[in-house]
């Protein structure tokens, strides 16, 4: 843990500790030094009981009561009938105000954990250790918890941040490539939209990234978190519309995670092509040159993203766009690029603009 780095974030109910680093289970005698030690429900992703082996032995030895749930990371975890039953679970266990929760997994077990931890006894305190890429630089931190509504994604959610996140850069080792792809597109979401070094930085190292042969692999997620922490600090619920530009690529992002039922693409995956079509416009309604749009569109198209499927009609992804949480009076509000690292908000994007990109897109693929 001697290399691990740290980012603080004080809230308004808590502080959030991030740590990113290697092997960050040797070094949690320090972290919970002023803790007082009580029980620790682990939910883990069964996939990773090995790997989650020396954080349970840690916090065994640092004399934690530890009580182990393991669970099938799919969406139908993050539904409010697969995670009643833990309610029983914390409530057999004897869980109470001081007890933590502690998610090991990707964003499916760290929402459905943080919704469970947000909502048992009107809240307690939980951990993250999240263990894909898109988990490590974005859904772990930021505390919005959820499960699914079979009509709306994170339908029923409620802002509970956690108080500590671990990164480990030792969890990836064993990420498929396609789930790297995916958190890539997270990453260049952050470059877009605030850091041109860390988008050039992306341009040239990203087969590094998706191959898991990229050295300073942690300093580059450290980087994404220092950016995403920003954000959060300044607008913790998400209500001042600071938080709004991590939204970049993601209006018609989840248009396709939706019209593809959440089964198709992974969600950094739907980013990708949701920062192409953000790119185009941007293109389009003349918030950016063609020099740099260009520069954009050839890194991003090299990336490995499977194709919109025949079956899915570029209406209906216009239609979902319509029914997007960022409608307002109507009209869609799209977070575009003014520049690499400068953003901008348009809700006067039109139908045949859409037509156009979304058909770009399809087209190039
Ligand atoms: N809360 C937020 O701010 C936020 C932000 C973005 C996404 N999300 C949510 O995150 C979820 C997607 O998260 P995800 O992409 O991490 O997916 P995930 O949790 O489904 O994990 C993807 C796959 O990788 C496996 N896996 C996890 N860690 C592994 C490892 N170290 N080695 C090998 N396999 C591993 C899982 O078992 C699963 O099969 C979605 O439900 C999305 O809504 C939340
Ligand atoms: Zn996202």
């Amino acid at each position: 843990m001697n290399d691990a780095r740290r980012i603080s974030l004080d809230l308004s109910r808590q502080r959030s500790d991030i740590w990113v680093g290697n092997r960050l289970s040797s070094g949690l005698e320090k972290v919970f030094r002023n803790e007082k030690k009580g029980k620790a429900f682990f939910i883990i992703d069964r996939k990773l009981k090995k790997q989650a082996t020396p954080w349970l032995k840690q916090f065994q030895q640092l004399e934690w009561n530890t009580h182990v749930y393991f669970a099938v990371a799919s969406e139908k975890f993050k539904d409010i009938k697969s995670i009643f039953p833990l309610y029983q679970w914390l409530l057999q266990g004897g869980a109470d105000r001081s007890s933590i929760l502690i998610a090991v997994g990707g964003g499916v077990i760290g929402d459905a954990t943080g919704f469970l931890a947000g909502t048992y006894m009107r809240g307690i305190r939980w951990a993250g250790i999240p263990t894909t890429l898109l988990a490590q630089v974005d859904s772990a931190v930021g505390g919005k918890t959820a499960v699914n509504h079979p009509q709306s994604k994170n339908l029923i959610g409620v802002f509970h941040q956690p108080s500590w996140v671990f990164c480990d850069g030792t969890f990836l080792n064993t990420l498929p490539k396609r789930d790297r792809v995916s958190g890539l597109g997270e990453m260049i979401k952050y470059g877009l939209a605030f850091s041109p070094h860390l988008f050039n930085h992306l341009e040239t190292q990203w087969k590094k990234v998706i191959s898991g042969s990229l050295s300073g692999q942690n300093e580059l997620i450290y980087e994404c978190l220092k950016l995403k922490s920003k954000m959060v600090r300044n607008d913790e619920l998400d209500c001042l519309g600071i938080r709004e530009v991590l939204n970049l690529g993601h209006t018609f992002g989840h248009a396709l995670e939706a019209e593809t039922e959440y089964s198709y693409f992974r969600h950094g995956e739907a980013v990708i092509l949701g920062l192409r079509v953000a790119a185009h416009l941007s293109l389009l309604r003349k918030h950016l040159n063609p020099k740099k749009y260009q520069k954009i569109e050839s890194f991003l198209s090299l990336l490995p993203v499977p194709s919109i499927p025949k079956s899915i009609k570029t209406e209906n992804l216009i239609s979902r766009l319509k029914s997007d949480k960022k409608v307002r009076n109507g009209k869609v509000r799209f977070v575009l690029l003014r520049d690499i690292g400068k953003t901008s908000l348009d809700d006067q994007v039109t139908p045949s603009q859409l037509l156009e990109c979304i058909g770009h897109v399809r087209n190039e693929q």
